[in-house]
């Protein structure tokens, strides 16, 4: 087993370089299998939730050459199978995009359910919803999905709740189908708009990504060779911005579109950090202690939910007591029981949890529950005084790349080690 071990305090220092974004990576992957051709994807995390997304394509046919370590050639022209491997698919969320993308490909697909961080329910009935709007029938049975549609049609869908998956499931399905498709209460999150973009240079004809109705007008094929670049990861910039404020630290953080983090950016200057936007990079400092605020966490262009651990840890060291209300899942609050064992004055009760501010942090062993909440503990370890352990270090590991490198290109003091 291997922990991570740091040395607090540490004001985080420096410039830190941020990599594509893991949920947009996760669709764009298995959108490839709708194209009969080769592609070049860049700017892609070297993270365990790519590599799996990977082999995946690979049991499916698909041909991956690594060029570099963020970059990757995929062969799509011989997709012979329409039955995923059971385990890997059952390992993370994402593997739901096959079934959109093998419906489009194959017009049938077997997978295992979807497995992924524990944040509560996490129910697909909006997935199968589009998908047999669109004429495919869905039966799930011992753990496995069975989609089936032949000849997918477009239809008018209405998303009940708003979700990233069910929307760019919805589309990657729609693609291929004949006819206009048009999602209604479509989740806006950047990593939408990418896989949209993405799915356009290879020839998809969809219009509206970003706002709440996406259009998809359907094409014959998709095929031919092209290049694409992933978009920078918003979560992984919010979370070194948030580190820098925790940490009353001083970060340029690299490559990131800074519009994706206005919710952050004015929630920061709300409790007395700074920020300097520069478009594509973006400066976050601290010299005081932070003060209360109350958030919400809600879908783009709201706070998001995969930030409220990392300012979880901000407010647990606010002047100040302060609320944070976790609309989206039921379970994201199990990091406090951690952030509690390091001194921190958190009750947190369903959706809701109350901050109260405390001055320290001290170091102490904690548990990562997710990959947020596993950010989180870091941020808490590097802030606060003496040495924690950070132990379950393979959900951090699904969407962080080198994390514990990129902290001590910052300052940190810390290391992996085995037990
Ligand atoms: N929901 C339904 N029915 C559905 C789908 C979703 O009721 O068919 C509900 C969920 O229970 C939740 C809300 O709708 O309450 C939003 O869920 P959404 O579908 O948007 O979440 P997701 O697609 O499963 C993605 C990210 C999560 C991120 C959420 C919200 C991926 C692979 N995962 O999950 O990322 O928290 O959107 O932004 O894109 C993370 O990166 O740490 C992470 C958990």
């Amino acid at each position: 087993m291997e922990k991570l071990i740091i040395t607090g305090p540490t004001p985080l220092k420096g410039e830190v370089h941020i990599n594509g974004a893991k949920n947009a990576a996760v669709a764009i992957l298995p959108a490839t299998l709708l194209f009969n051709g080769i592609c070049t994807i860049d700017n892609l995390p070297n993270i365990s939730d790519v590599k799996i997304s990977c082999t995946i394509l690979e049991q499916l046919g698909a041909k991956i050459t690594w060029n570099k370590p963020n970059e990757i050639t995929i062969d799509t022209r011989n997709i012979t199978t329409t039955q995923a491997p059971l385990d890997l698919t059952s390992k993370f969320r994402a593997s739901y995009y096959i079934i959109g993308a093998m419906l489009g490909r194959m017009g049938e697909i077997e997978v295992g359910m979807p497995g992924g961080c524990k944040l509560g329910a996490r129910p697909i009935d909006q997935h199968i919803k589009g998908f047999e709007l669109l004429g495919a029938s869905v039966s799930l049975e011992k753990g496995t999905i069975h989609a089936k549609g032949k000849h997918l049609k477009g239809n008018n869908i209405y998303m009940d709740v708003v979700s990233v998956g069910a929307t760019i499931n919805v589309m990657l399905a729609a693609v291929l189908a004949e006819g206009t498709t048009v999602i209604d209460n479509a989740a806006k999150e950047p990593h939408i708009v990418d896989v949209a973009n993405f799915l356009n240079t290879m020839g998809a004809d969809i219009r509206g990504a970003g706002t709440d109705v996406i259009k998809i007008n359907g094409v014959k094929k998709l095929e031919g060779n092209i290049n694409y670049s992933v978009v920078p990861d918003q979560i992984e910039a919010g979370t070194f911005m948030l580190a820098a404020v925790a940490t009353r630290g001083d970060l340029l953080i690299k490559n990131c579109i800074t519009k994706h983090l206005d919710s952050v950016t004015a929630k920061i200057l709300e409790i007395g950090g700074n920020v300097e936007d520069h478009g594509d990079s973006i400066r976050v400092w601290c010299k005081k202690r932070p003060t209360k605020a109350n958030i919400k966490t809600l879908p783009h262009p709201g706070f998001p939910t995969d930030l409220q651990p990392q300012m979880g840890v901000v407010l647990s060291l606010a002047d100040g007591t302060s609320i944070i209300n976790e609309s989206i899942w039921e379970s994201r609050f199990q990091y406090t029981e951690e952030l509690n064992k390091m001194g921190a004055k958190i009750t947190a009760q369903g959706k809701t949890a109350v901050f109260e501010g405390v001055p320290k942090l001290y170091g102490a062993p904690v548990y990562s529950s997710d990959l947020r909440a596993g950010a989180a503990l870091i941020i808490a370890g590097t802030a606060a005084n003496g040495t924690t352990e950070v132990y379950n270090l393979e959900h951090i590991d699904r969407g962080y790349e080198n994390i514990e490198e990129k902290f001590r290109s910052i300052g940190a003091k810390i290391e992996r080690v085995k037990e």
